[in-house]
């Protein structure tokens, strides 16, 4: 449940993020696990700096330093940002640089409706119920049932299950449902064929009118993708990119010559020139390229009804 609210001690049953200098891990607070043969023992976490006894979590408050076999760590309640650099990955998924812009593109506030299509490992989920809850809701799916099965449990077990309704379904084959016909705030697709959903898309949109973004890594489901949209009355359409660039920090010694005399003499005699110094600085160096393509994400707005089919 330690997703749900801020709390000061660890429970049996939360899942507590170890966080060490060199990696960080998800773990679920049972003091007790099945092991192969299916018996039930005491469930040891095995870090690079050594062994957990995850019982001995229980009762421990939250960011604390707690020793390990070889080593210590840290203790800190999930957040979605931490949540997705250690889920269990079932698919590909999404990472916090493009998630911070998403949800800023579709426009989101607490008490959104906003429609998730699909759900894959459920790492943009959890960010996107964070930011509608608690009187919002997302509704998300996945065609995979295994996949959607795994999710909901998972939302229920982190404490977030009133926020969002995961279901296994076909999305381009069968939309979202009549009972979202008109109900969404926002719909977001990270599927091979976006274009495909968008006529559902522009059902599920409020009368009142939503945003639309679209997850793609390749330039020619972005191109499908918007020809739909237009097609669909959709308006502002625009294609990003979200690169995160590191600046590398670092000590410079710098060679200064002592130009004082020039001042002085009126003169460049190399004779009374003064010897050069050293100057340090510390200076920032960005990359000279930028690595990293994740996916284009492509946003766009469905208008209010009235003025749907104008053109602005
Ligand atoms: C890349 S994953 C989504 C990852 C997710 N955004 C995350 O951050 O964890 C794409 C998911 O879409 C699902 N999917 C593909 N086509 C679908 C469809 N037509 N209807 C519903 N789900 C679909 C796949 O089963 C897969 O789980």
């Amino acid at each position: 449940m330690s997703f749900r609210n801020y709390k000061d001690k660890i429970d049996e049953g939360d899942t507590v993020i170890l966080y060490l200098s060199n990696n960080v891990h998800a773990i679920d607070v049972k003091p007790e696990i099945k092991n192969k043969k299916g018996e039930m023992v005491e469930n040891v976490f095995q870090t690079t700096f050594g062994a957990l006894k995850v019982k001995n979590l229980i009762g421990v408050e939250y960011g604390s330093k707690v020793e390990l076999s070889k080593g210590w760590g840290h203790v800190l309640q999930p957040t979605p940002e931490l949540w997705s650099v250690t889920l269990p990955h079932r698919t590909q998924i999404i990472y916090t640089p493009d998630i911070s812009m998403i949800l800023m593109q579709l426009d989101l506030v607490p008490g959104c409706s906003v429609i998730e299509a699909g759900t894959g490992s459920g790492s943009l989920t959890h960010a996107l119920i964070r930011r509608v809850r608690p009187r919002g809701h997302v509704y998300t799916f996945d065609f995979h049932e295994h996949r959607a099965n795994i999710a909901r449990d998972e939302f229920e077990a982190h404490g977030l299950a009133e926020f969002v309704t995961a279901k296994h379904r076909d999305v381009l084959e069968e939309g979202f449902g009549d009972d979202l016909d008109g109900k969404a705030d926002a719909v977001f697709l990270d599927l091979p064929s976006p274009w495909a959903g968008v006529p559902h898309a522009a059902v599920a949109i409020k009368e009142d009118g939503g945003r639309f973004c679209s997850f793609s890594p390749c330039i020619e489901q972005v191109q499908r993708t918007c020809l739909a949209l237009k097609e669909h009355g959709f308006q502002e359409l625009a294609t990003m990119e979200v690169l995160q660039t590191e600046v590398k920090v670092s000590r410079r010694t710098i060679p200064v010559r002592d130009l004082s005399f020039l001042k002085h003499k009126g003169s460049e005699n190399p004779v009374d020139e003064k010897p050069t110094s050293d100057a340090h600085y510390v200076v920032g160096t960005w990359p000279t390229s930028t690595p990293g393509h994740t996916g284009y994400l492509t946003v766009a707005t469905l208008p209010p009804i009235f003025i749907r089919g104008r053109t602005c």
